[in-house]
């Protein structure tokens, strides 16, 4: 175009934004209930903070009609004028920054950009609770201030919290890995931060999180097979022991604001239209405080591709009557009221869900009137991308980065005797690849190259034209790799291999880049560092077995400042500390298993391996919780019990004949618990941080898992100091498996307490 018809498009576009701005550039919050636009709103006790929810709900309840109800149990909901109710949009994301997917959010000039954390299966791998949470804090910061000025709404979809169960599923980056009690922990801890608010008002919130997606869903798009469609076949034993877990701690002890319940059929029935989960479960067990909500479009999936109801208003009525309250998308909203009309839903089922949302908006203060006057009223766009905001999501990443290989210590590099470093792949100089899925505009980006280049010298070649590389460009790169002190080489994936709506095939390096790796290694002359950026594990075999590969490192999807932590790791300003939060399967397993088989338990008869560290047994590439460190740390036990009695009353069955385990009910486990203390020391030359893994192996009984972990504690030594860690046990929660028919046991006999090479036996009777 040429620089003077610019001129005047320029001109035009200011003319535009001047008439347009008012509608353009929203900057005011919605909310109900104001009161200075509208003084007879007074009159209603819905709109009085100082009444407790219940009673304002009841109130807000019992003036509208049907249709207006309806109105309320989709995303989009309707507002109600006539009561100073407006339309407002349920559907924000903020599952690491706030994300401009879901129609709930937008950027604009008035906040151009949030700060984008880690991917979220790189947070998990820093195995630091408080970390989790500080995000979530951070992120609900942001996600007010944006409310603030009109840009966001009050209720994220976040977090997912998914088992990241097979290593082909493309959402897994957007998971805390494979294992349930970190799944557990990292929900429970990212809810709190983001709905947690500072006044400890627990019946308030910050803004609302959503634990997603309920259940068993962990299978978007595989050789054809559709997350819509799919029928997970799950054991009873399985829904317990791993798939429900992060749910429920979620719920119990995240006390998260709302369940999203998930596309797929479990043991076929659709999630969103199965009493017992939702109703019976969630609402019943758990007792969510909250509203359930419907993945979107999954009500329009239940009739139209899973064929399981008959007509559009069975299926309305199927979810609503399950315990389903909001609908992502417009089904309710088109259906609900047809299904009244033909008596298969009722009114006091509608009540119950618009009273379960309306009491989410009441605990927000979006029925209090002006948010500006109420808490968290003054954040604004001065609150978003902080420089202290971007620097915790630099040190995230570096938390989390992880160090697989590093021979003869090769890393860190010392920044003043490289002279110059070769800086390779089609992963070296990303930006939007850092953020993963589920991103929003982050603050700014800094690349591994940008990042490596503020240390040392460095010369580029991507070698190949992306992720996918059909033909490596393998000339240019050995040229610079042959002359360079050091080789970095950051490879790896993006959303264009794994995503939502994408599950792999294959888990090795796609196209060449194995190629281009193995040739570049083969003519350098000092260390070459395997960099790896991806979600899901990657078979590097051949890395590992290459003596020419020095060090390998897996940075996950490392977020905005992705390229920073990546030098800080390199250079040694920052002493590696991330664990593998999923194993790393060869691509043998691959073809080996289905994707779609759900059994996390090997099967003998077939020759099926089983999934996770916790039933598998056959060769890793890596392994769950692998990760090495610039020192070195030392574990001794202090104290620990070598005997537990589990109290049964003389009645009991166990008393005169043989028990394998005994149930974990409240009365025979009430304060059953004993401490472990063990004494860590940095060994090594370098500060840095440590996490120590308590795992158990139980007896074997029930089909238990070989091994399965207890808790983790991270702590930060300087070199040769030494630290106390202390683990609370409470026998029947977390000793304790679940049996075949889905009951939680205390197996009876010997445990094998585990923590890094230490071995220590406990023994479990009555
Ligand atoms: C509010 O209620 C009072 C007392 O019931 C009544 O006098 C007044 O007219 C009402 N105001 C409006 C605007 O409805
Ligand atoms: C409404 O429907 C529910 C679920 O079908 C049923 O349990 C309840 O008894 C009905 N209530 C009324 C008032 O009809
Ligand atoms: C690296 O990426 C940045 C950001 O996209 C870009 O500005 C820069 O030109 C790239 N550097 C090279 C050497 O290609
Ligand atoms: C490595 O380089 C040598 C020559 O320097 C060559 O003979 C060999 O084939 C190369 N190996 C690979 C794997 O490229
Ligand atoms: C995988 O699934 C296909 C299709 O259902 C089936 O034919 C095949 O036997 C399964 N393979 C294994 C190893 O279970
Ligand atoms: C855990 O994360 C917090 C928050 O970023 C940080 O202050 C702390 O040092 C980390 N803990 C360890 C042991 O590294």
């Amino acid at each position: 175009m040429a620089p003077a018809k610019q001129h005047s498009v320029f001109l035009l576009l200011c003319f535009f934004i001047t008439k347009l701005s008012p509608v353009l550039a929203q900057t005011k919050p919605v909310f109900a209930c104001d009161l200075s636009n509208n003084p007879g709103l007074k009159n209603y006790s819905f709109c009085d903070p100082s009444l407790d929810v219940e009673t304002r709900v009841s109130d807000l309840v019992s003036k509208l009609t049907l249709q207006e109800k309806i109105g309320w149990m989709v995303n989009g909901a309707k507002g109600v004028s006539r009561l100073g109710i407006p339309n407002y949009e349920w559907w924000s994301e903020a599952l690491h920054g706030v994300s401009y997917v879901g129609p709930g959010t937008k950027f604009s000039s008035v906040v151009p950009g949030a700060t984008s954390f880690p991917q979220v299966i790189l947070t998990a791998a820093s195995f630091n609770e408080s970390l989790f949470e500080t995000i979530g804090k951070v992120v609900s910061t942001e996600a007010r201030a944006m409310y603030n000025v009109g840009l966001a709404g009050l209720t994220f979809w976040s977090p997912n919290i998914n088992i990241f169960r097979d290593p082909r599923w493309g959402r897994g980056q957007e998971t805390p890995g494979e294992d349930p009690l970190l799944a557990s922990k990292y929900g429970a801890a990212y809810v709190r931060g983001l709905q947690q608010r500072d006044d400890g008002d627990k019946n308030r919130l910050k803004v609302a999180a959503c634990c997603k997606h309920y259940t068993a869903y962990d299978l978007d798009n595989w050789k054809g097979i559709q997350r819509y469609s799919f029928n997970a076949l799950v054991t009873q034993q399985d829904l317990d022991d791993t798939f429900q877990p992060p749910f429920k701690s979620c719920v119990l002890d995240g006390n998260v604001a709302s369940v999203m319940c998930s596309y797929n059929q479990v043991n076929g029935k659709p999630t969103c239209g199965d009493p017992d989960l939702l109703a019976g479960v969630i609402r019943g067990e758990w007792k969510l405080n909250g509203y359930i909500v419907s993945d979107c479009d999954s009500l329009n999936e239940i009739f139209n591709s899973q064929h399981y109801t008959k007509t559009p208003e069975e299926t309305a009525a199927l979810t609503v009557n399950s315990g389903l309250d909001l609908n992502c998308g417009s089904f309710l909203n088109d259906h609900a009221q047809a299904a009244v009309d033909r008596g298969l839903l009722n009114e006091t089922e509608i009540n119950r869900a618009v009273t379960n949302n309306f009491a989410t908006m009441m605990r927000l203060g979006f029925f209090d009137g002006d948010p500006s006057k109420q808490l968290y009223g003054n954040l604004g766009p001065k609150d978003v991308c902080t420089t202290e905001n971007q620097e915790l999501a630099r040190e995230a990443a570096r938390q989390g980065i992880v160090l697989l290989k590093n021979t003869e210590k090769s890393l860190p590099l010392s920044p003043t005797l490289i002279k110059s470093l070769a800086v390779i792949g089609p992963n070296a100089n990303v930006t939007h690849t850092m953020i993963g899925n589920y991103e929003g505009t982050p603050c700014k980006y800094t690349t591994p190259l940008q990042g490596l280049t503020a240390s040392v010298a460095t010369m580029y070649a991507s070698g190949c034209a992306d992720v996918s590389c059909g033909t490596a460009n393998v000339d240019e790169a050995k040229r610079i790799a042959a002359t360079a002190d050091a080789v970095v080489l950051v490879v790896g994936s993006d959303q264009s291999i794994e995503k939502e709506s994408l599950d792999r095939v294959d888990i090795t390096l796609p196209g060449q880049q194995q190629l281009l790796i193995s040739e570049v290694a083969n003519v350098s002359k000092g260390p070459v560092i395997l960099v790896i950026m991806s979600g899901g594990g990657m078979d590097v075999q051949f890395a590992k077995d290459d003596p020419k590969i020095s060090s390998i490192l897996w940075v996950g999807f490392p977020g905005e400042a992705g390229g920073a932590a990546i030098a800080d790791v390199i250079f040694g300003h920052y002493n590696p500390s991330g664990r593998l939060p999923m194993t790393w399967y060869p691509q043998s397993y691959v073809e080996k298993v289905n994707m779609t088989n759900m059994n996390m338990r090997p099967d003998p008869t077939t020759g099926y391996p089983g999934r996770t560290y916790r039933f598998y047994k056959g060769p890793t590439i890596f392994s769950f919780k692998d990760g090495l460190s610039y020192s070195q740390f030392n574990h001794e036990l202090v104290s620990a019990p070598k005997l537990v009695s589990v109290p049964l009353e003389e009645t009991h069955v166990c008393r005169s004949s043989e028990c394998k385990s005994v149930d974990a009910l409240e009365e025979n486990c009430k304060s059953l618990g004993f401490s472990i203390h063990l004494r860590v020391k940095n060994v090594g030359e370098m500060s840095g941080s440590h996490t120590v893994f308590l795992f158990s192996s139980p007896p074997e009984v029930h089909n238990a898992p070989q091994k399965h972990l207890l808790g983790f504690e991270k702590l930060h030594l300087v070199a040769q100091e030494e630290g106390v860690v202390k683990f609370e046990v409470d026998v029947c929660k977390h000793l304790s498996l679940v049996d075949e028919n889905g009951k939680r046991k205390v197996a009876l006999g010997e445990h094998v307490l585990h923590v890094g090479s230490l071995k220590h036996l406990l023994n479990v009777r009555i």
